[in-house]
């Protein structure tokens, strides 16, 4: 059986884990138990000429309601506390969020004492938001993290980079943006999908009934992607955001071709745990061998 649990993007609108037993296997030729997909509509054409900014202002309203003011079950429980470590942030530092969306690390940033914050994001709509949530000293603007110049404050001290590394599409262009907005010394965190095991359509989690164990299935890798990704599915509507899949080694050569040097890497696990029953024990031990997020350090050389 092939499914995807565990899929931090969209956490809310999937199915809580069930418990005891999993449905019987299907067999070559059965009819799914349920109605076939609607065809995802294309992704829209790549690059800033063709397609403008990859802002997530058409689904601003969804995402800021799916994040909330703390942010979503994954921000809270791996992302949000695995930045703060990660990137260490210190009361007197000035510290950019690049792609902030509706400012859920700079509320948290503000709150744990940091006087000096920017965040930064294409969509005018969850800045919006983020200005309205507060508090008011900070500093938001609407910016394309592709345009280096866009970005007010420079120099900082730290920035950090969450869960948009796979929702820009000239990788070189965001890292350059981020380089550039650090001074010589400064560091940066970006945390995304981890990109040799979590890849949307073509990555999922099937179970070997000989060896009782859950294991994670990879369609596709080597190959960049713009994946198209529904933000309600099953809810019909074609209100969807594309997913730049590149393998690892194109992330990690495109951090050092902008002059940040990585320095320490974590792989970051899902905190669910399966009810027990059914795959329980396997699902649950899948979870502490296949993380969901990589989170990277960085200096600016
Ligand atoms: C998945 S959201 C993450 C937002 C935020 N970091 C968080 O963790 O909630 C991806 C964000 O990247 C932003 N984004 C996409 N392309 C961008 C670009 N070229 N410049 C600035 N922001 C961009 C979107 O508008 C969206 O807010």
């Amino acid at each position: 059986m092939r499914h995807d649990r565990d899929d931090p993007r969209f956490d809310p609108h999937r199915r809580p884990p069930r418990p005891g037993k999993p449905s019987p296997p299907r067999r070559r030729g059965d009819k799914p138990p349920f109605p076939p997909k609607r065809k995802p509509p294309r992704p829209p054409p790549r690059g800033p000429a063709a397609g403008g900014t990859t802002s997530w202002e058409h689904v601003a309203s969804w995402y800021d309601r799916l994040v909330g003011e703390e942010g979503s079950d994954y921000h809270r429980n791996v992302i949000l506390p695995a930045a703060e470590r990660m990137l260490d942030p210190q009361a007197d530092e000035k510290v950019l969020d690049l792609c902030c969306g509706q400012g859920v690390f700079c509320r948290m940033l503000a709150a744990r004492g940091v006087r000096h914050v920017v965040g930064a994001d294409a969509s005018e709509s969850l800045i919006a938001s983020a200005r309205q949530r507060g508090p008011a000293h900070v500093r938001y603007a609407v910016a394309d993290a592709r345009d280096a110049a866009a970005i007010p404050d420079r120099p900082f001290d730290a920035a950090a980079c969450l869960m948009a590394v796979h929702d820009v599409d000239d990788l070189p262009a965001l890292f350059a943006t981020l380089a550039a907005a650090l001074r010589t010394g400064g560091r940066a965190v970006v945390i995304f999908l981890h990109p040799c095991f979590r890849i949307p359509r073509q990555s999922s989690w099937e179970w070997d009934d000989q060896k009782r164990t859950q294991y994670r299935r990879l369609d596709r890798y080597a190959s960049d992607m713009a994946i198209p990704i529904a933000t309600h599915p099953g809810r019909g509507g074609d209100e969807h955001t594309v997913f730049f899949h590149r393998p690892l080694a194109a992330c990690l050569n495109a951090l050092g071709a902008a002059g940040l040097a990585v320095v320490a890497a974590e792989e970051l696990l899902s905190h669910h745990v399966s009810q027990p029953g059914g795959h329980s024990r396997g699902e649950n031990r899948a979870r502490q061998e296949f993380p969901v997020f990589l989170a990277l350090k960085a200096v600016k050389l």
